[in-house]
């Protein structure tokens, strides 16, 4: 029997511009770009990550990505990653970050399967590696 509910999450999910439900319970990616400024500034906070004191231009430097990904659990928005690119050949990952308290749980690796998959065939992929993060 067709599931209703379901059905119906299924077109709010895509209706919000999610594209792609990951294995994890209730977490998804999302390439929307109007992410909610609080959330942005609450992420980079919650890594120190001194981009967070620039507010204004951090939010625009996201918004002019060639792709943003985010990744959410229900309305708390849990890692995020961007990419710059020449949309032929080379493409290079700034930043890359996950809200402390969900780290190790795949959302950082998701994020990059799917940058991955939209560059494939890119002669160039290049991560800029915090100096703690280089293994990963
Ligand atoms: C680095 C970061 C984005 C990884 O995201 P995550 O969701 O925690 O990572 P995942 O759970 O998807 O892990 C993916 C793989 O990377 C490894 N990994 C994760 N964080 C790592 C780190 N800091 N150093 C080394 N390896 C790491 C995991 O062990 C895992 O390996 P496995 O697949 O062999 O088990 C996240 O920890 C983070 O936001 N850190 C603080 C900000 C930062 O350093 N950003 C990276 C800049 S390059």
């Amino acid at each position: 029997m067709r599931d209703l509910l379901s059905d119906d999450r299924e077109a709010l999910r895509l209706a919000n511009g999610e594209i792609e439900s990951m294995e994890q319970p209730y977490t998804t990616l999302s390439e929307r770009r109007d992410l909610p400024d609080d959330k942005v500034i609450a992420l980079y906070s919650a890594n120190g990550w001194s981009a967070a004191k620039k507010p204004q231009e951090l939010l625009s430097a996201l918004r002019n990505s060639h792709s943003l990904v985010s990744a959410w659990i229900g309305e708390q928005l849990v890692g995020l990653g961007n990419s710059l690119s020449d949309g032929y050949l080379v493409v290079y990952y700034p930043h890359l970050l996950v809200l402390p308290m969900y780290q190790g749980r795949g959302i950082g690796g998701r994020i990059m399967e799917h940058m991955k998959l939209k560059y494939r065939g890119f002669h160039q992929h290049i991560l800029v590696a915090d100096g703690r993060a280089v293994e990963f």
